[in-house]
């Protein structure tokens, strides 16, 4: 089974071919970053005009890479939410198209189960072999931060969510903050890797804890950050390799990841989880894989770092794994967007007997 994955929810104009949901035969990511840095974020008119400039080139790029043809394809995998509609639209409209001309299923992929099933596509066992089910994942991207516990292929409960900012999006506003570059989290991650551990120290931010919940808020700290550099003087003025600068970016960066391990393991005690999967843009900070391989009990799952950012891999796979359901097996010409999509049940409506004791 060779799926063609699409994925452009966002600013990433993704394809890639993927055989049996595992084996990776290419993978072309053509990131959009030049066109949104001036503006320090993402302008979701531009994102659309992007994708459908870069699509076809891309599609034709990833087909090449595989050494495939389109006849060889057995279906068109694609993200229909959660993201931008109108970059979505772009990504769906262009998945009917191939589907269509082809006559083979098109699949329609939740992103978020997409940065799930980036940990299936390396070799060795799958996440679910070992280190086994059930799996908390943590998907903390731009658009998301969220605590997934996994019993299954389609078998997904929210445990915790982010209450105000992804932590994705509070990297990218801190980086802001201090005059540096965008995406903010590998620009934090680069200055902070400048500074020494002790130095790092020196800065120190606070995280919310929010009593028993395994729910997120990230405001606080950002306010912290941006109180504390305007205390210090921190501006335009200040020389990109600026001690101040790389003490901030690090005690922002501890801060944050101290949030997302702490709740994380707060989620594997109370589900007796078996292993940690990490997803998303921010799984890729090195200091967040770092601690929360140091501090699990449990064996940690994290796909290489380009495939934990959006890529299409991960939509083939997660098409391939998840339990059939009528949508996923038929070919949808109706399909529509859905940038709002979810993932996960309530963890409320965890059946009862899941629970840990
Ligand atoms: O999953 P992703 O590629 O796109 C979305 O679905 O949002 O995630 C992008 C986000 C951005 O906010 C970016 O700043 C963050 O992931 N990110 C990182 C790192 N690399 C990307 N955050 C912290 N450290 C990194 N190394
Ligand atoms: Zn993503």
């Amino acid at each position: 089974m060779r799926i063609l994955g699409i994925e452009t929810s966002c600013d990433e104009t993704a394809v890639a071919v993927v055989e049996k949901g595992r084996a990776l035969l290419s993978s072309i990511v053509g990131s959009q970053v030049a066109f949104h840095a001036p503006f320090g974020g993402i302008v979701p008119e531009i994102a659309s005009r992007q994708h459908l400039l870069a699509l076809q080139p891309i599609y034709r790029q990833a087909l090449a890479k595989a050494k495939t043809t389109p006849k060889d394809l057995d279906a068109i995998a694609v993200t229909v939410g959660p993201g931008l509609a109108g970059a979505l639209l772009v990504g769906v409209n262009f998945a009917k198209g191939l589907a269509l001309g082809l006559n083979i299923p098109l699949l329609s992929v939740n992103h978020l189960e997409g940065h799930i099933y980036a940990a299936w596509l390396e070799d060795g066992p799958t996440p679910m072999d070992k280190p086994g089910l059930p799996l908390v994942c943590l998907l903390a991207s731009g658009g998301h931060t969220e605590l997934i516990l996994m019993r299954g292929h389609g078998r997904q409960y929210l445990l915790g969510q982010t209450r105000d900012d992804a932590a994705g999006e509070a990297f990218d506003k801190a980086a802001r903050v201090l005059g540096l570059g965008f995406p903010g989290g590998p620009e934090i991650q680069r200055v902070a890797e400048t500074t020494d551990l002790s130095a790092a120290k020196k800065e120190r931010f606070p995280w919310a804890r929010m009593g028993d919940s395994l729910d997120f808020s990230f405001s606080g700290v950002k306010t912290a950050l941006r109180r504390r550099a305007s205390e210090l003087g921190v501006g335009p003025h200040l020389e990109e390799g600026s001690e101040v600068v790389a003490n901030l970016a690090a005690g922002f960066q501890n801060a944050v990841v101290h949030a997302l391990v702490e709740k994380t393991l707060a989620a594997v005690r109370q589900h007796n989880a078996r292993g940690v999967l990490l997803g998303g843009g921010v799984a890729a900070n090195s200091l967040l894989r770092l601690e929360m391989v140091r501090r699990s009990p449990v064996q940690v799952v994290v796909p290489r770092p380009d495939l934990c950012t959006d890529n299409g891999a991960m939509v083939a796979a997660a098409a391939f794994f998840r339990a059939p359901t009528p949508v996923s097996l038929s070919t949808r010409m109706d399909q529509d967007i859905l940038p709002g999509l979810r993932l996960g049940l309530d963890s409320k409506d965890v059946p009862r007997h899941l629970h840990s004791a």
